[in-house]
């Protein structure tokens, strides 16, 4: 007549709600994204993604100090330069924006964070793809290569614990490995971005680094239809010494995500990209959902889907209110 079993027994009080909880949210696996552009002289804000800034050096230094009192894992930088060209030069200069911030940060915040640089060429070319274009105006995967080498050095020689392989070279994690290894930088480690889609979410970070670019970039960012090339991306990257694994972005791809944790040992990690931050704050901001409860959801979401370390825009925040036990 009546149910034996009854699942609501455990979710009848916060208490047991809270005991029987299988995924919990932790400031030490949340990794804020961080945006500092040479020409400024006051942090500037971000029309699609409210509560974000594009930072000075200053203002830099001291959203790290706050992030890391609030407890989180690491930083991960991205440098917009004042000036462009098509290699993108400054990229590698020892003096260019993003190398001077990785040292600006490791002397805020010393040792006791993991202080990643996005290492990509798009914000520091004149067209805006992710690497050098041939003749023909293709990008040249093993010319990029190159400049990723350099670029890999530079970073580690800034401080940089990690690079961020996010252009979608084939070979890049490989080629990054060799060059860190033969210029003796055999600790810093390489977080692929293993599996990396040709996404509509990545909008509004097009005005966070005032991205160049005409077009798209489907000839080296995945499919979004494609779950099986994910785990032949992933296996390559691994294969050539990634030390992390991203996927990205992070709300479209929980399948792809649960793949790769069941695939892979090493540590995964999911980006929730700019798209999906303005997608929350705006609904939010017009009453249509509840923000911060949905900002948990997602995170928890995508926690449960297999990411052990999630990058997230509300990461500071989030380790506050977490640090503070709320
Ligand atoms: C490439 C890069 C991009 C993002 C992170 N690294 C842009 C792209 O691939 O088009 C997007 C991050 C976001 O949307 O939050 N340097």
């Amino acid at each position: 007549m009546y149910p034996t079993v009854r699942p609501r027994r455990l979710r009848r009080t916060a208490p047991i709600r809270r005991l029987v909880r299988e995924t919990r949210l932790h400031p030490a696996d949340l990794v804020l994204p961080v945006f500092l552009k040479q020409s400024l002289t006051e942090p500037a804000p971000l029309t699609s993604m409210p509560g974000v800034l594009q930072h000075t050096r200053d203002s830099l230094r001291r959203a790290a100090a706050e992030a890391v009192a609030a407890g989180v894992g690491g930083l991960m930088v991205f440098g917009v330069p004042s000036v462009r060209d098509a290699v993108g030069s400054q990229a590698t200069d020892p003096a260019g924006i993003l190398n001077l911030a990785m040292a600006d940060l490791r002397a805020e915040v010393g040792p006791d964070t993991v202080l990643m640089a996005d290492l990509c060429l798009d914000e520091f070319t004149d067209h805006g793809h992710c690497g050098v274009l041939t003749a023909d105006g293709a990008v040249d995967n093993d010319a990029t290569l190159l400049r990723y080498r350099e670029m890999a050095v530079a970073l580690a020689e800034a401080g940089s614990d990690m690079v961020g392989t996010s252009g979608m070279m084939d070979g890049q994690v490989g080629a990054v490995r060799d060059a860190l290894d033969t210029t003796g930088h055999t600790d810093t480690a390489v977080f692929a971005y293993g599996a990396k889609y040709a996404s509509a979410f990545y909008g509004p970070f097009r005005e966070a680094v005032d991205s160049a670019l005409q077009g798209d970039r489907r000839t080296y960012q995945q499919d979004p239809a494609n779950r099986r090339e994910a785990a032949r991306e992933v296996a390559l990257d691994v294969a050539e010494g990634a030390d992390l694994i991203m996927v990205k972005p992070a709300m479209a791809y929980l399948d792809v995500l649960s793949d790769v944790a069941a695939a892979t040992t090493v540590p995964v990690a999911a980006y929730q990209v700019s798209g999906e931050y303005a997608m929350i704050e705006a609904a939010a901001a017009n009453g249509w959902i509840d923000r911060n409860r949905a900002i948990a959801e997602t995170l928890t979401g995508i926690r449960r889907a297999g990411a052990q370390i999630v990058l997230t825009y509300w990461a500071a925040e989030v380790a506050a209110e977490l640090s503070a036990g709320r």
